[in-house]
């Protein structure tokens, strides 16, 4: 691994990254900002397509700063899997999906390693970076690579890194987020540790790519954990009639032992109501039964239906049914400031509304149409006065670029489930 230490501190390595999703992408374009030579890989010709006319597709990623590594020769993209023959590095941030049993779905990491291998060479590191469960790089990646007949730590570098973005977060990206990495050797992980330190302001290194597994799973379950923990007392809140949004701004002046959490209508993304699953799967397999994971997902995903529940009663109030109200979404991202509506709670409860025969309409700055099982929606713009003609607005997503006032003063009700409209009370507006 020392020549190819050497390679990445003289910036002459060729870097790989497969899977240009909200991951890929900026990482790839991370290697070429430190004056390396990037590839990016990925089966979605569009995607490529657009790296190469330098259009970006995640909220991250600007046009210009793409287009400028692009042109500059720095960073490319393919479809080609040939491509990793040249390549020193190749970092994986493929998906990691769930199964409908909700066990792992590791079919896009084995159909990635299976390319590695076929085009492995000596002296190239590998480093996965989607999230996993512990044992996913010794048990999984390294065996398929090893087909090749080269060995891991001798032959090959093998490492785990998990990523951490925060889409759409204005302060963390992937330059200043710090990286976790563990190798299958000592030496694996110094010459992964060489390569995020090209790009990366902190790196910290672990012991073993089980411990770097874990610890991603350890964040998100974190994550997952106190999000249900406060949606329960959302939930314990209502039926006290106590206001949530109040006890958790008084909760937070405390300056130690306490983080705050805040409820909504459920969880989205593709890590927090995904990642700890994998955990709970391995743990199974091991003989462990885990229970907050379980509780956690079993709140958090009864949060949509509470929402509905909101929204009967708030008709309900008003003399009107489900059935036959017009409805609008506001937001259906799964958060503020984001273009991906994985996992959105917000599909679940519109598809909800809808089976209850409400007539829905949504907008969403960032989502223009929504072509989802059961749901076919084109954007209505935000404002443009027929807000006061539909019977129910649901705030679902708190993208900045609403403006509540004007919907508080147009709509004749609104379900507030993010407290948007935080210290607008009227009888008209009714919170989580
Ligand atoms: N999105 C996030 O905020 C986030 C944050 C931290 C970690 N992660 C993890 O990172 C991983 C990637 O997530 P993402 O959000 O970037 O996903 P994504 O769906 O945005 O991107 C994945 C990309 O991989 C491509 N792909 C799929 N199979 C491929 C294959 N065999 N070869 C080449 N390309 C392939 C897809 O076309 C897609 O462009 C997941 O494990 C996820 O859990 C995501």
């Amino acid at each position: 691994m020392q020549d190819l230490i050497r390679k990445i501190r003289g910036r002459e390595a060729r870097c790989g990254v497969i899977g240009l999703g909200y991951v890929g992408l900026p990482l790839a374009l991370e290697f070429a900002r430190a004056g390396m030579r990037a590839v990016g890989i990925d089966v979605d010709r569009r995607k490529v397509d657009a790296i190469r006319a330098g259009r970006s597709y995640v909220v991250d990623v600007s046009d210009g700063e793409l287009a400028e590594q692009v042109r500059a020769g720095r960073l490319a993209a393919t479809t080609d899997f040939a491509a990793i023959a040249e390549l020193d590095t190749i970092n994986i941030c493929v998906p990691t999906p769930l199964r409908k049993t909700k066990d792992p779905d590791l079919t896009y990491v084995v159909a990635a390693v299976n390319e590695i291998a076929k085009h492995l060479r000596r002296g190239q590191l590998v480093i996965l970076e989607s999230t996993t469960y512990p044992g996913t790089t010794d048990e999984v990646v390294q065996p398929a690579l090893e087909a090749s007949g080269l060995r891991a730590g001798v032959d090959f570098g093998l490492a785990f890194s998990p990523e951490r973005i925060d889409p759409g977060n204005p302060h963390f990206n992937t330059r200043n987020i710090p990286k976790v990495v563990g190798g299958v050797t000592a030496a694996c992980t110094a010459a992964a540790r060489a390569l995020y330190e090209q790009s990366v302001e902190t790196v910290v290194p672990v012991s073993s790519t089980r411990v770097a597994e874990m610890v991603k799973l350890l964040e998100n379950t974190f994550r997952s954990v106190n999000i249900g923990l406060v949606n329960e007392m959302a939930l314990m809140c209502n039926a006290l009639d106590i206001d949530v949004w109040e006890v958790i701004e008084a909760a937070k002046t405390k300056p130690f032992g306490f983080m705050a959490f805040y409820p909504g209508p459920g969880l989205g993304g593709h890590c927090i109501p995904i990642d700890p699953f994998y955990l709970s799967w391995k743990a199974k397999m091991n003989g462990f039964e885990p229970r907050f994971i379980e509780l956690a997902g079993h709140v958090n995903e009864g949060m949509p239906r509470f929402v509905v529940e909101k929204v009967t009663d708030a008709l309900n109030g008003v003399a009107k049914s489900v059935r036959g109200s017009r409805i609008h979404c506001m937001g259906v991202a799964y958060k503020r400031g984001v273009n991906d509506l994985r996992e959105s709670p917000a599909l679940n409860v519109m598809r909800l509304l809808q089976a209850k025969g409400a007539v829905l309409s949504y907008s969403d700055p960032y989502i223009p149409a929504i072509r989802e099982e059961g749901l076919a929606l084109d954007a209505l713009p935000a404002r443009n006065g027929y807000l006061g003609g539909v019977d129910c607005v649901v705030i679902l997503t708190d993208h900045a670029e609403f403006d509540y006032l004007a919907l508080a003063g147009e709509a004749p009700l609104i379900v507030d489930t993010r407290n948007a409209l935080q210290g607008c009370k009227a009888d008209h507006i009714v919170r989580l």
